[in-house]
């Protein structure tokens, strides 16, 4: 009903604008007075986490991507291997696991199928499994050694949105736990790095407040068959989940690419006007690979790409080249991925609404699959 998508036209409208409460409530209590981190329910001791030597997350979709994203953070952040696999490939590889293993497993729905697989065979090879699910006393959770909810609250459109932004907060708490408890060397960041993510939610609310644009720029290209998306380090994920997220809703071809692959193949597919979305990482700190993707732009935009640009505020060097700016406010490169994510969730939503598509309820898609 109307009431029940608090006065939006679809649930995934709602669910987009309770991102920054959902970010912020995922944070609530897991961070003391002194700025540490307490994650007692992670009920995994610190002797435990200490002799950890692998991690391995292992998930579906779009937590599949927040999991990528979780592999810079985690092996920045620890020192420690981390692997990320599709959890339907997993099992089937004989994949190395032991006792000095951490297994993440993410799902929003904790009934996901290929997940649950995944952490049952885990859990024979010895591995610690630990679950960052959004729905309480579903299996995934109840399966495994611990878990680290999110508190995303029911998320009910298909296409997910706020489970994602929750499910990198986190994995971005377990990998600063990790840090913690093991006293790697970026110990004395860990604080730093608290303080930005408590100012993420506010971020996003900023970004959701200069929409329109995207929204106008969406029903623009909603008679275009492809649009491609680029990233790099971990806009690189971003880039998947943007392209995924329009074929969901919007029933497009779009794929993403890691912008450094141009040249191994997906430039060719450049022509006069086609639409192509780049994540620019910050030019600040790794701006060799700001740098570096905006050297991209200028090889696609001479072969006829139309580019809509997500771009740092302040950043001037990628104005030149984007057909289409969208600004998102500056954060550290490891948080980017939550602000560059939302514009991509709005374009998505307002392709699928201008190409007369039902948003919440995609063609052939479930919100939990549960059969393999
Ligand atoms: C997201 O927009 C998708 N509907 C889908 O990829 C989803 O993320 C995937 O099926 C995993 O679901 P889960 O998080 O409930 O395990």
């Amino acid at each position: 009903s109307a009431a029940e998508k608090g006065g939006y036209d679809y649930f995934m409208l709602k669910e987009i604008a309770e991102q920054p409460k959902a970010v912020a409530d995922t944070l609530l209590g897991r961070i003391d007075a002194a700025g540490s981190l307490t994650l007692d329910e992670v009920r995994i001791s610190a002797s435990e986490l200490r002799e950890v030597d692998k991690v391995v997350i292992v998930a579906c979709g779009t937590a599949f991507h927040a999991g990528l994203i979780a592999k810079y953070a985690i092996e920045h952040w620890t020192r420690i291997p981390c692997e990320v696999e599709l959890a339907s490939e997993f099992r089937y590889r004989d994949p190395i696991l032991d006792q000095q293993t951490l297994v993440i497993a993410i799902s929003q729905s904790g009934e996901t199928m290929d997940t649950l697989m995944a952490l049952r065979h885990a859990r024979e090879q010895g591995a610690k499994v630990l679950a960052i699910c959004n729905t309480n006393g579903s299996t995934i959770p109840r399966e495994s050694d611990a878990v680290l909810y999110t508190h995303a609250g029911p998320e009910v459109a298909v296409a997910s949105t706020k489970a994602f932004l929750t499910q990198l907060v986190a994995c971005y708490l377990v990998a600063l736990y990790l840090g913690q408890v093991r006293g790697t060397k970026w110990g004395d960041e860990i604080h730093a790095v608290i303080r930005d993510l408590a100012q993420i939610g506010r971020q996003v609310e900023r970004v959701l407040q200069t929409m329109e644009p995207v929204r106008e720029l969406a029903r623009s290209l909603a008679h275009k068959n492809t649009v491609l998306f680029l990233g790099r380090h971990v806009g690189y994920p971003v880039a998947l989940e943007g392209a995924l997220k329009l074929k969901e809703l919007a029933y497009m071809h779009a794929e993403g690419f890691a912008a450094g692959e141009l040249k191994h193949g997906p430039i060719a597919l450049i022509e006069d006007d086609l639409p192509v979305v780049v994540v620019v990482p910050s030019p600040r700190g790794r701006s060799v690979l700001h740098d570096k993707i905006v050297s991209n732009m200028q090889e696609i935009r001479a072969r006829g790409a139309r580019t809509i640009v997500i771009a740092e505020e302040g950043d001037e060097a990628v104005v030149p080249y984007a057909d289409h700016l969208i600004r998102i406010p500056v954060t550290p490169t490891l948080l980017q991925p939550m602000v560059a994510a939302v514009p991509l969730q709005v374009f998505a939503c307002e392709l699928a609404t201008a190409r007369g598509n039902e948003v919440d309820q995609p063609r052939n898609l479930a919100k939990s699959v549960t059969v393999e």
